[in-house]
């Protein structure tokens, strides 16, 4: 498997909760490098930029209105396979659905308060990483 770098974020309902400790551990035991981190809060016009493919979307004022109501974790993330590795060990977007043991299934509680987010292609990850980091910190 290549060596890839995904985007993760850890959403506001996590970090709000504590819970980024653990999930900064899972992170390291399942064996991601994290290239680069930042905690901060993230504006509504960001959120509406980075989830711009959800735009007129039912969830999408929501959504962006949750993603900028507290402070999140953004990481950049590398391993063999990063981008599918971190959606198994994030699990299914829905709670309800994710395999036991996933993050999302142990501290994920409903479609939108899901705990972390990650890229779902290579393409998309390019554009995530750009989003968040500068070249300067992800080399
Ligand atoms: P995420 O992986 O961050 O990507 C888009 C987010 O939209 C998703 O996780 C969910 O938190 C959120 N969302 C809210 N409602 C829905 C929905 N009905 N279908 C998919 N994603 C949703």
């Amino acid at each position: 498997m290549a060596k890839e770098r995904t985007l993760a974020i850890i959403k506001p309902d996590a970090v709000a909760r504590g819970l980024h400790g653990d999930i900064l551990s899972r992170i390291h035991e399942a064996g991601f490098q994290i290239v680069a981190i930042e905690s901060r809060r993230l504006t509504k016009e960001e959120a509406e930029g980075f989830y711009a493919v959800h735009r007129g979307k039912p969830f999408f004022g929501d959504l962006t209105s949750f993603m900028s109501s507290g402070k999140v974790v953004i990481l950049a993330l590398e391993a063999d396979g990063a981008i599918s590795r971190w959606r198994e060990l994030m699990g299914a977007t829905d709670p309800a659905k994710a395999a036991p043991n996933t993050l999302r299934k142990l501290y994920g509680t409903s479609i939108q308060n899901n705990c972390t987010h990650g890229s779902d292609a290579p393409e998309t990850a390019a554009f995530e990483l750009s989003y968040f980091f500068s070249g300067r910190q992800l080399i």
